[in-house]
């Protein structure tokens, strides 16, 4: 896969964090998520790929764009695709931290086809990521998180969604010692932060959205950090369709094979929101600023890019021509 590639992928999550940024505090979560991924959607059709959504906004008969199995790109290389336009879709709507537009994509054939359903996941970054396992208790998991970081368990950081199913696992871990970063929404952000130095998030663990997985465990494999899954079905509907869908032992563990099963994985995130990895869009009237981060596998490298739109300049980034 070509480094070049990333650039033109970062303008479709560029495009997408300015269209849904002009939501922010709107309260209208669902105008932001049109906006984001018509943006994301427009944006694909000019670059040179063969792309085929592997995860995306839901099933072709209940998702206008980006559903899953759309193909898109002007022809080119064959790549499979995961997007969420806009993850964290109340986070913007109530203007709240660390909502993003972000995708992940890899050759064909290697991203995991995940349904719309639950997961348990467990993610850290490279320096405890041969010490945590999704079978492993949440006071084992901490403890030799904190081993490896060589820090007593009181300077652990988790991250968890705020959710009542996470009631057993928060207070196992507030009894553990760690303390705990509790979201409301975004847990794409939520796993990748514990492999990004600064954000004060060392450790995320919890159920959330399984396609929400996939791009978090593409991320993780692009900077050598651990993630870990395992499907939680709600309804005998989830688990066929994941039967259907995914082509792994669906109720084993997910590990970073299953997820993502190649070397050359990237992931791009721009933020919409300002969050503790990545400043949110701002427009100053003459243009517009987006803060973004790019992973990849292939070249080992991570990039924090700040870019500039000039007024006017948007017919370039939906070019147009
Ligand atoms: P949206 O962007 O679709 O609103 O999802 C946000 C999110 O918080 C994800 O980050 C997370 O994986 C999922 O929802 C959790 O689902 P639930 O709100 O049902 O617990």
């Amino acid at each position: 896969m070509r480094t070049t590639r990333i650039v033109e992928m970062l303008e479709v999550t560029e495009a997408a964090a300015l269209a849904a940024g002009r939501w922010m505090g709107k309260g209208d979560k669902d105008a932001a998520d049109k906006a984001a991924v018509e943006a994301m959607r427009t944006a694909f059709d000019h670059i040179d790929i063969d792309g085929e959504i592997v995860i995306g906004e839901g099933e072709r008969d209940e998702a206008p764009m980006l559903y899953i199995g759309e193909k898109v790109g002007a022809g080119g290389e064959a790549i499979d695709i995961a997007v969420d336009p806009l993850e964290g879709t109340n986070l913007c709507a109530y203007g709240q931290p660390n909502s993003l537009a972000t995708l992940a994509f890899a050759p064909k054939g290697t991203l995991l086809n995940a349904p719309d359903t639950y997961m348990w996941k467990i993610a850290t970054g490279p320096a405890a990521a041969d010490v945590i396992h999704i079978d492993a208790s949440p006071t084992e998991n901490v403890r030799n998180v904190a081993r490896a970081l060589k820090r007593p368990v009181e300077d652990i950081v988790v991250c968890i969604l705020d959710r009542d199913r996470h009631s057993d696992l928060i207070t196992e871990v507030r009894a553990a010692g760690a303390r705990i970063r509790l979201i409301t929404d975004g847990d794409v952000h939520g796993a990748v932060a514990t492999a990004i130095e600064g954000t004060g998030i060392h450790l995320y663990m919890g159920a959330g959205g399984a396609p929400e997985g996939v791009l978090a465990a593409a991320a993780m494999r692009c900077i050598g950090g651990c993630f870990m899954g395992r499907f939680a079905f709600r309804s005998p509907e989830e688990r066929a369709r994941a039967e259907k869908m995914a082509h792994c032992d669906i109720d084993g563990v997910l590990d970073m094979d299953c997820l993502v099963n190649t070397d050359e994985a990237a992931f791009i995130a721009t933020g919409v929101t300002d969050g503790e990895m990545l400043r949110g869009v701002k427009y100053f009237g003459q243009g517009s600023r987006t803060h973004s981060i790019t992973m990849e596998n292939a070249t080992g490298t991570v990039r924090f890019v700040e870019t500039v739109y000039r007024a006017g300049s948007e017919k370039f980034w939906v070019r147009m021509d």
